[in-house]
């Protein structure tokens, strides 16, 4: 399976799983799980989405280590961000318990978009300028 379609198959699972969250919130009238909501959707459903969309437009045969690497990260980042927001959120688990978690995340988030930035500027993987040179 090609990483866009992994990433979609994964962000689709993180919309499931952040509705589900809406839906528990609208209905039981406890909003205190809006952040965590607003992550899991935002960070795990749309940003996820944008990465497959980004493998499919723009990336051209990334070094498989490196993409793989990539996907690892960011799936493994929004997962440790959304269980500790909703440890946090839910007063599950005490805050200083939970703040490495999060920290943790945060980072992993941040590194997964550094790379794929790196990814989409790397001459040898980006689309664009490969057919550019093809033309040349
Ligand atoms: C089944 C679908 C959904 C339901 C039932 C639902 C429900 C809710 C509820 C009850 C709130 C809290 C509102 C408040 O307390 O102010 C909320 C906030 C939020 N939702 Fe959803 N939601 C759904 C889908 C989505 C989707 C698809 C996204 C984004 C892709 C999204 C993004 C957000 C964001 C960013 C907030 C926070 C807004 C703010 O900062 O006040 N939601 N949602
Ligand atoms: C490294 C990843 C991220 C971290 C550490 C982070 C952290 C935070 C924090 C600390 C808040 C304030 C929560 C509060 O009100 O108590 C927040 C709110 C918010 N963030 Fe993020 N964020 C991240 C990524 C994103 C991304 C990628 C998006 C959108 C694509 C996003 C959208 C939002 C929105 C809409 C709110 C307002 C939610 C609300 O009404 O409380 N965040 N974020």
């Amino acid at each position: 399976m090609g990483f866009d379609r992994r990433y979609l198959v994964w962000a689709l699972c993180f919309a499931a799983a952040g509705m589900s969250l809406g839906i528990y919130m609208a209905a039981s009238h406890h909003h205190e799980q809006l952040v965590t909501h607003a992550h899991v959707l935002l960070v795990g459903f749309v940003l996820s989405l944008i990465y497959g969309i980004i493998h499919r437009l723009w990336l051209d045969a990334p070094r498989r280590a490196l993409a793989t690497t990539q996907f690892v990260l960011h799936q493994a980042a929004a997962i440790a961000l959304s269980v500790g927001l909703f440890l946090l959120y839910g007063g599950i688990v005490p805050e200083t318990t939970v703040e490495p978690v999060l920290g943790v995340g945060s980072i992993g988030v941040l590194t997964g978009m550094l790379l794929m930035i790196y990814m989409v500027l790397r001459p040898s993987t980006a689309r664009s300028v490969q057919a550019g040179s093809e033309i040349a």
